[in-house]
């Protein structure tokens, strides 16, 4: 039993009550999940001359942990801009968007989401809340909390990636749906990415349905390096942890104190690199993959991009997938950037 049920008679009325507007579904576990696939992108990304590791591979469980500290360091504007500029501007989105059904991809803790719950429940619209995310343990806990304080709401989670869920969300009963991708998760994708995933979001939407879309924009340099190479060292922490997430998962060997975290920014890309730079040669063997990697002295893993972009790049894209531009919000810096799009 979890922690809100501890005050709680188990046959009361609230226990039954928090229990009819939970649902939870792990897609993972389930056999449609094609698990024939898994690993393969570790394999293409390993035995690639410019090694890489895909940044999915961040979050387990202690990586969801390790993320949420890092949304808290002083260095690290996004969380507390996007929180800001939501903030600020909550009830009018909810009273643009209006009663839905409120698909959140990537949801972690749902922390910045509460900022539109509550002007949901200061409007009283109803809500249906469906967040997204891979790590089944911060889903579950986070769900629980919310429906203890928002008595409105309804939480509908998946266990999923995102590809998974888009494919499988259902028809909902509201009027619309919106689709929320939040943290500028939308910079970890190339442009190629980009465009897949955003086809994969507009096939999930009809027409007159909602995106809520937050991403970092272009900024001083400086600003950018300090926020991934924090003083604490929570990132370097966060990006090595995906080594330890890799030897769980397939059964490896990695050693992590000979890799080193750094994080620089490509002023032609526009976009930060996370890397894990090898201090010497060695050979590392992920059994369940049958992989053996050579790593040579001062080579290094990509493990992260982070795109910075700007207003019209976004503008454009979105218009490109038959997104129409409702609003843009941002704050006094233009550090960050919340769009509301519709589809045509
Ligand atoms: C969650 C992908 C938006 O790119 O800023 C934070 C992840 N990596 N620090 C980002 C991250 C290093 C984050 N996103």
């Amino acid at each position: 039993m979890t922690a809100f049920y501890h005050q709680v008679d188990p046959h009361s009325e609230i226990l039954r009550d928090l229990e009819n507007r939970l649902h939870l579904e792990n897609l993972l576990k389930s056999n449609c999940y094609p698990k024939i696939d898994e690993g393969k992108d570790i394999i293409e990304g390993l035995s690639s001359s410019n090694k890489s590791i895909p940044s999915r591979y961040f979050y387990d469980d202690k990586g969801s942990i390790l993320f949420e500290k890092i949304c808290e360091l002083p260095e690290y504007y996004p969380t507390r801009t996007e929180g800001k500029i939501l903030q600020q501007y909550a009830l009018e989105i909810a009273q643009m968007i209006g009663s839905c059904e409120l698909v959140e991809l990537g949801s972690g803790s749902s922390t910045k989401t509460r900022l539109l719950f509550d002007a949901y429940q200061q409007l009283d619209y109803p809500l249906c809340y469906v967040p997204v995310d891979v790590s089944g343990s911060i889903l579950e806990t986070s769900a629980k909390k919310l429906l203890v304080d928002y008595p409105f709401l309804e939480v509908s989670g998946l266990v999923s990636t995102y590809d998974l869920a888009l494919q499988k969300l259902e028809k909902t009963s509201f009027s619309a749906r919106t689709i929320a991708f939040l943290g500028s998760t939308l910079g970890n994708f190339s442009p190629q990415q980009c465009d897949r995933f955003l086809q994969q979001v507009t096939s999930a939407l009809n027409p007159a349905d909602y995106f809520l879309l937050g991403v970092d924009l272009q900024k001083p340099i400086e600003v950018l390096e300090a926020a991934y190479n924090d003083a604490q060292g929570v990132t370097a922490a966060f990006n090595l942890n995906s080594l330890n997430h890799l030897n769980w998962r397939f059964d490896g060997n990695f050693e992590v104190s000979l890799f080193e975290h750094r994080a620089i920014y490509n002023r032609e890309l526009n976009r930060i690199e996370m890397r894990l730079f090898c201090q010497r040669s060695h050979q590392v063997r992920l059994e369940k993959l049958n992989l053996t990697v050579n790593f040579t002295d001062g080579e290094s893993i990509l493990t992260e991009i982070s795109r910075k972009f700007d207003l019209s790049e976004i503008q454009n894209t979105l218009m490109k997938q038959g997104i129409n531009l409702l609003e843009v919000w941002t704050d006094s810096q233009q550090w960050f950037g919340l769009f509301l799009g519709q589809m045509q």
